[in-house]
């Protein structure tokens, strides 16, 4: 029979307990590890919680996800990629451009997988192809949803709060994806994993526009519009418009919990060393 992939789950919040539910019920994976900041709510998974995140490779796991905040993949995710691979649920981390490129050394040493939940994002493999290619010329991806939807602070949540008392719609940030990142890290994950896809692009080549649009109390929009080669005007593009229904005020749309499930089931078998979408 075959082994079962060995999980520890980082983070035990909305997306945390879902991966762990569906877990439950799948053949090809086990859980055994969870580790979340607070203990509280821990209370009821018996000896899978885990304590200190330091000893997690006592639990011999095959894969870690990460799923609680980006400082995780700071903190953690070189050690973590020491023992197995990793999928990062919180790709802005990897805006720092220097924990980029240590865990891609840590990962090509230690023969392990640097995994990223495609999550809202749609058409990387198409994206990465053409990166690969180089034919990848420009890439914008803008994420709309409700003011109250984004989770915010300094400048950002200014601006969304304006947007929240008109009923005009207000352009956030428009720019590279780098500086965006730290600037809304709950917000723009799709972003950093359409950046990741994008290698050729990059961070700081690919643009992320952040729009609070008070008329879509209930959707979470995610368009992306990617150039390729040809002349000004008559260019290869290709435009997908994601509606995702989301209740009013959650940061997560509901199609994104089963994408994200279905990344934890594909983050096996790439390649070591490298960034693979799953
Ligand atoms: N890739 C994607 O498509 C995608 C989609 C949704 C959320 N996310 C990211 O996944 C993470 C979890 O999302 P969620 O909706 O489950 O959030 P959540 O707030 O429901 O849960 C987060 C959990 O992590 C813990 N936590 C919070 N801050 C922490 C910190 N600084 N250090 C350690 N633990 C901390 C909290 O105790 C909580 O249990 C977030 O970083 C979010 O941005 C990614």
């Amino acid at each position: 029979m075959m082994s079962r992939r060995r999980v520890g789950i980082v983070g035990f919040g909305n997306l945390g307990q879902s991966i762990f539910n569906a877990i439950l019920n799948e053949p090809s994976l086990e859980v055994v590890f969870v580790w979340n900041r607070t203990k509280d709510v821990l209370r009821g998974i018996g000896g899978l919680a885990l304590d200190n995140l330091e000893q997690f490779a006592e639990r011999e796991p095959d894969l870690v996800v990460e799923v609680a905040h980006p400082s995780i993949t700071a903190r953690y995710g070189a050690l973590f990629l020491s023992v197995c691979d990793y999928l990062i649920g919180s790709p802005t981390a990897l805006a720092d451009g220097l924990l980029e490129k240590g865990l891609r050394d840590v990962a090509s040493t230690s023969g392990h997988a640097i995994y990223i939940s495609a999550g809202a994002l749609w058409g990387g493999e198409d994206i990465k192809k053409m990166a690969d290619l180089d034919t990848l010329k420009g890439l914008r991806v803008t994420m709309r949803k409700h003011p109250e939807s984004y989770r915010l602070t300094g400048q950002l949540a200014e601006l969304a709060a304006e947007a929240a008392d008109s009923d005009q719609e207000v352009t956030l940030y428009e720019g590279p994806v780098r500086e965006l990142c730290p600037l809304a890290p709950h917000n723009v994950n799709t972003m950093a994993a359409a950046a990741l896809a994008a290698h050729n692009l990059g961070f700081d080549g690919v643009i992320g526009r952040l729009v609070a649009d008070p008329s879509i109390p209930d959707m979470h929009i995610v368009e992306v519009e990617v150039t390729g080669p040809g002349e000004p005007g008559a260019e290869f593009t290709v435009r997908t418009v994601r509606n995702n229904p989301a209740a009013l005020g959650a940061v997560t749309g509901a199609a994104t919990f089963s994408a994200f499930i279905s990344s934890v089931r594909r983050a096996h078998g790439r390649g070591a060393g490298g960034i693979h979408l799953c």
